[in-house]
């Protein structure tokens, strides 16, 4: 984050931005009961790789692992999941105090990746874990509560998408079907997906590579092998949800990187009909999460059903950014005008006053500058190509008395004489 170099507050890394970005979830997530918590940077790498699951691309290439002093081997975190549940088992939380416990962390986290626009080696997450609260209504309060705090950030156009992984007879059989329909497709598909058919079936779901996509277009979906209580309980989230008046789409083939995922999983991204200019392009996710009811129980605690989510914040600081530039040019554009009439003395400020009304009944929008005759022609122009004016005319003694001027294309930067005639102006500002 750095200070802002010109005060625009445009630059995705200003530091105010991410300052009123904290400050926003921190009211927001206090608001439905979250504590905050600060969990260490690095933890024992045995707690990823069992935690996120040693077929995940996060532990099998992303992590930044290496040996301390005591010849242990560490691990940068790379998500805050897996530290918070180990700090729920470590302290003995659930033993300690039984109920909900609701926990939120803002911090750096780590992942070799290739880095590209909104993905970063070492970025910023907020996340919010929820302790002890059964599938449905902390489900629902957790959207209710993602989708109020996007609100409150100011981020528009944002589309929740939310699949059910089931129960874990559910996610058997489907692992079963999709290795099935996959088995025989081997040969077409990627390297990575070669590997992912024999250690992590779901993840086949979500690569990029077009010849897979492909092989899997016809692929069975979950639902097929919903068990009838996971079919019932993610019936009751999206009903819910209508009752809340929570807009979602239902993705069938959404899943997420991280093994520890049981029940319901959601992801929100940037609404797919902004175009990719303006906004985050491939890393269109701004947030992810799900349910975890096994995650505690496999660190050694009890068993406690969870929910989470973790938000990156250079994703969202880039879209408020994008969001705002598309409205500062769509302000511009509506202040846009196709000629600027300059006149420099008191007579042809009639003239320019004429020629304007004269152009405006022909459907030309004609600004005149009233700013008076010691207008800085300089600052003029400037102002006028910064709100995207398409000409310029300038109108001084010399064009009175010869009946000519130079119209100045603004956006290809030339001059054309010009007779100083309604129509012909008309014809001109006419031209792309
Ligand atoms: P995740 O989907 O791996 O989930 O990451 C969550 C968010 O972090 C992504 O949606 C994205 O905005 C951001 N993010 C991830 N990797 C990068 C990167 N390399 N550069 C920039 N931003 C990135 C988790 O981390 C889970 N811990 C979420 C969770 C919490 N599930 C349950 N509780």
């Amino acid at each position: 984050m750095l200070p802002a170099a010109d005060g625009s507050g445009g630059d995705f890394l200003d530091s105010r931005l991410w300052a009123q970005m904290l400050r926003t979830c921190s009211v927001q997530l206090e608001a439905c009961g979250y504590a905050p918590v600060w969990l260490p940077l690095a933890e024992e790498t045995a707690l990823f790789s069992r935690g996120l699951g040693d077929s995940s691309d996060v532990v099998q290439k992303e992590m930044y692992t290496f040996t301390d002093r005591g010849n242990r081997s560490l691990t940068l975190r790379p998500e805050g999941t897996a530290g918070a549940a180990r700090a729920f088992v470590e302290h003995r939380v659930g033993q300690r105090a039984t109920g909900v416990h609701r926990w939120y962390y803002a911090g750096p986290m780590f992942r070799a990746e290739r880095p590209q626009k909104g993905r970063y080696r070492q970025f910023y997450q907020l996340g919010a874990e929820c302790f002890g609260a059964p599938a449905g209504l902390a489900d629902v309060d957790m959207l209710c509560m993602l989708q109020q705090l996007c609100a409150a950030w100011g981020l528009r156009d944002v589309q929740i998408e939310l699949n059910s992984l089931g129960d874990a007879a559910s996610r058997a059989a489907y692992r079963d079907a999709l290795h099935a329909f996959a088995r025989p497709r081997r040969a077409q598909m990627c390297a990575n997906c070669q590997a992912r058919l024999e250690h992590n079936v779901l993840r086949l779901l979500d690569c990029k590579n077009a010849a897979c996509r492909a092989q899997l277009a016809e692929a069975p979906e979950i639902g097929a092998s919903w068990t009838p209580p996971a079919a019932d309980e993610f019936a009751r989230v999206q009903a819910l949800l209508q009752q809340m008046e929570v807009p979602f789409v239902h993705r069938p083939r959404l899943v997420r990187g991280l093994d520890y995922y049981t029940g319901l999983i959601f992801e929100f991204v940037e609404a797919p009909q902004r175009g990719d200019e303006v906004g985050l392009g491939a890393q269109s996710t701004i947030l992810g999460g799900g349910r975890y009811d096994r995650l505690v129980e496999e660190l050694g605690g009890p068993s406690t059903p969870a929910v989470g989510f973790s938000a990156g914040l250079e994703r969202i600081a880039l879209l408020l950014c994008a969001q705002q530039q598309q409205q500062q040019q769509q302000q511009a554009q509506a202040a846009s005008c196709d000629l600027l009439l300059v006149p420099l003395d008191v007579p042809c400020q009639l003239q320019a006053l004429r020629l304007a009304q004269q152009l405006r009944a022909v459907g030309c929008k004609v600004e005149v500058d009233v700013m008076g005759v010691n207008a800085n022609l300089k600052a003029l122009l400037r102002r006028a190509d910064r709100l995207g004016h398409r000409f310029a005319l300038v109108l001084g003694s010399e064009e009175q008395k010869s009946g000519r001027g130079q119209l100045k294309n603004l956006r290809q930067r030339r001059s054309d004489e010009i007779v100083l005639r309604p129509e012909a102006l008309a014809t001109a500002l006419e031209a792309p």
